[in-house]
């Protein structure tokens, strides 16, 4: 079956209205819940329409039972009336975060036996630690936090097995900490409780900020319990106190003198590689000298061709009109092509649609120069051509500065954007010394990026063709640009067909055009990179060819499961609700059949519409696009490509 559970479930939360059946019984339980409850005017559940179709709500691919309530910051207040949520037999993630909830958990939430995620921070709940809760053995993160629970911690969140993220601080629990000790916990926090006594071994792994704020704690990793070992050093055979090591210092041990000479031979063989190094770069850069990386020239001489040099330079003064490198208005630049010619320039990456250099005018000024290569279109045509591209104007779009036409060189000139590319920021060497990419950073990149492209398929009837995350550049204020777009007409139907692997849209394997809906199946891919940080076309998919969404589709479609994101993002235990969300509409942009993709201005109101937070703001977007079906704003000239030389 090619269709996959959850691409299945995505395209109905995409389409709906289209289907009439509905969960009868996990509705009037909705209802149960919700009436006695004052809640923000956007939760119009309204009782003639499917609960399926419900804001907040999801249900299953045959829309035969409710899969997963999420009403964070919808101003919900008093009391869980029971007996209603614990009738939702098949939920798997329930938010009722940053609300103005009290009372006790009621007891019928033991008969979620299928929960997955129970996220009821930031409310006032009291009463002791649920005990309904331990019952739901196949919880993965639960998030008690910032409420008003007292009372023990007790042993049973041991039955919790699945377990990876436990979160309980800001609260009043009391008493000792059980010794928890579940296998998959990576996650957990009881700062800010008035828990006493020794912490267990079992949870001396996590951080001391995970255990501060409460009055008697104590233990690695915090302070020793023991009132006569005065050292606060967690562990003091591990590292001895540094009065100790000052002692010693005078005396070397053997030890240390290996370590040292061990060091220094490294040392000296890393300098003799270095200057190898340089000196092989030395001989090297005359040649380079000479063929100034300045784009034309340099190639020319390296394929051979005649010089390039002279149909600039050389030729008659009509032909040099007719070469020169044409500026877009607007532009902020003052060069002209010998000015290029004589930059210094590095190369930036080889694409399929040639080179990209990094010039630096002799003012200081650096742009991207990129030489295509197998240009098949004419003269006139490739004009006409760049007049549209240049006239894109958005933030969120490299601008196209100039451009250069000749028999041998076609060359394109585009503002140089110094912070990268997302493709290094997300797979640059991980771990030492990198900053991972934050989660309110992949959220404004999702969007801007977006932006963009709608941009370029709206105003600019453009489509991108080449969306991936090295065609993602970022800019200072952390949001986003696309460069790259609207190149593939201008190669006919020539474009190599292993272009953009892995993020290539299904159809266009065969019909080899790129289109709106093709380019939403590439952003799509994207996402997914933001969300699980793994490259489109990485081999650690596990299974040989697999490509990322499919890869995605196996995961979910198990279970909702946290094992998809980005490890680097499970620190952050706020954002499941958001990453999910942003996961079902990435799902929804990779649908197999295009007509079921989302244009790319509803993308933008779907990731607009996310629940950020504890603000209630775009719920109300994030509820309504999905009904709108895939045929509400989509592109005029949508299924081929827009610009025909
Ligand atoms: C509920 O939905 C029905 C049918 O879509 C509509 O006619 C009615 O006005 C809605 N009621 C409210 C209160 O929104
Ligand atoms: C949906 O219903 C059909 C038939 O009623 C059944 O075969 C299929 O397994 C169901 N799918 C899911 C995901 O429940
Ligand atoms: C849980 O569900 C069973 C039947 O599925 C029902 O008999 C029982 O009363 C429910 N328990 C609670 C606490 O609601
Ligand atoms: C959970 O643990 C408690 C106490 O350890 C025990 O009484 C209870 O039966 C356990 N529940 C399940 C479902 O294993
Ligand atoms: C915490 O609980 C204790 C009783 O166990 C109570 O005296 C105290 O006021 C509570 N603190 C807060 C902040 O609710
Ligand atoms: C911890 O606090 C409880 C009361 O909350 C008290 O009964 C118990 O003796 C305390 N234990 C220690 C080790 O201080
Ligand atoms: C635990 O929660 C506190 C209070 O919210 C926070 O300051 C601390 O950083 C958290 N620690 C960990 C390890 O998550």
């Amino acid at each position: 079956m090619a269709v996959s559970f959850v691409l299945f479930f995505v395209s109905v939360l995409v389409l709906s209205g289209r289907v009439v059946s509905e969960p009868v019984q996990d509705k009037q339980a909705l209802l149960d819940f919700i009436r006695p409850l004052p809640h923000a005017k956007r939760v119009q559940w309204n009782a003639s329409v499917s609960a399926c179709d419900w804001v907040g709500v999801i249900c299953d691919a045959n829309r035969s039972f409710v899969f997963s309530v999420r009403l964070p910051g919808v101003g919900l207040v008093g009391t869980i009336p029971p007996n209603t949520l614990g009738r939702l037999g098949q939920l798997r993630v329930l938010s009722l975060r940053a609300n103005r909830l009290f009372g006790e958990i009621p007891s019928d939430f033991s008969n979620l036996t299928l929960l997955r995620s129970l996220y009821l921070q930031s409310n006032k709940f009291s009463g002791g630690f649920p005990e309904s809760v331990t019952r739901l053995l196949r919880l993965n993160r639960l998030d008690l936090s910032s409420n008003n629970f007292l009372g023990p911690i007790p042993f049973a969140v041991n039955n919790l097995t699945q377990l990876t993220g436990l979160f309980l601080e800001n609260n009043n629990f009391s008493g000792n900490l059980p010794s928890i000790s579940l296998v998959n916990l990576r996650d957990f926090n009881v700062s800010n409780n008035n828990i006493n006594g020794s912490i267990p071994d079992s949870l001396a792994k996590f951080p001391p900020s995970a255990f501060t704020g409460n009055l008697n704690l104590c233990g690695r990793p915090l302070r020793s319990c023991n009132p006569f070992s005065p050292s606060p050093a967690p562990s003091p055979s591990l590292t001895p106190p540094p009065a100790t090591r000052g002692k010693k210092s005078h005396r070397l041990s053997t030890g240390v003198i290996i370590a040292i000479a061990v060091g220094s031979a490294i040392v000296a063989l890393l300098l003799l590689l270095f200057l190898i190094l340089c000196l092989r770069r030395r001989r090297r850069q005359p040649s380079k000298q000479q063929k100034p990386p300045v784009v034309p020239r340099a190639v020319a001489a390296e394929e051979g061709t005649s010089s390039s040099k002279d149909d600039i330079t050389g030729g008659s003064a009509a032909e040099a009109e007719r070469n020169r490198l044409v500026f877009f208005q607007g532009g902020v630049y003052s060069f002209d092509l010998e000015d290029l010619l004589r930059a210094s320039a590095e190369v930036l990456g080889k694409g399929s649609v040639g080179t990209s250099y990094k010039a630096v005018l002799e003012e200081g000024t650096s742009v991207v120069v990129k030489r295509l290569k197998d240009v098949v279109v004419t003269k006139r045509e490739f004009e006409m051509h760049m007049e549209i591209l240049g006239k894109i104007n958005h933030e969120n779009v490299v601008p196209l500065r100039a451009y250069y036409y000749s028999k041998d060189e076609k060359l394109l000139v585009y503002d140089f954007m110094r912070d990268g590319s997302l493709s290094a920021l997300l797979h640059g060497s991980r771990g030492s010394g990198r900053t991972p990419l934050d989660w309110d950073n992949r959220m404004r990149i999702a969007l801007t990026v977006a932006r963009g492209l709608a941009h370029l398929h709206i105003a600019g009837k453009v489509v991108h063709g080449n969306i991936k995350s090295s065609n993602v550049l970022l800019k200072p204020d952390h949001g986003a640009c696309i460069s790259d777009f609207g190149l593939n007409p201008l190669f006919g139907n020539t474009t190599p067909p292993n272009r953009v692997a892995g993020y290539r849209a299904p159809e266009v394997l065969e019909t080899r055009k790129v289109t709106f809906k093709s380019d939403v199946y590439s952003f799509g891919v994207l996402l997914l990179e933001l969300l699980t940080g793994k490259a489109p076309n990485q081999a650690s998919l596990g299974e040989e060819g697999i490509d990322l969404p499919r890869w995605v589709q196996s995961v979910v479609r198990e279970e909702w499961t946290a094992e998809v994101f980005d490890v680097e993002l499970m620190r952050y235990h706020d954002i499941e609700d958001e990453m999910v969300q942003l996961l079902q509409i990435a799902m929804a942009c990779v649908s197999t059949v295009p007509d079921q993709r989302p244009a790319m201005q509803e993308v933008v109101s779907m990731i607009e519409g996310i629940n950020r937070g504890e603000t209630d703001e775009g719920l109300r977007q994030s509820s309504d696009d999905p009904s709108k079906g895939s045929d509400g704003h989509t592109p005029p000239t949508e299924s081929r490509t827009p610009v025909t030389p």
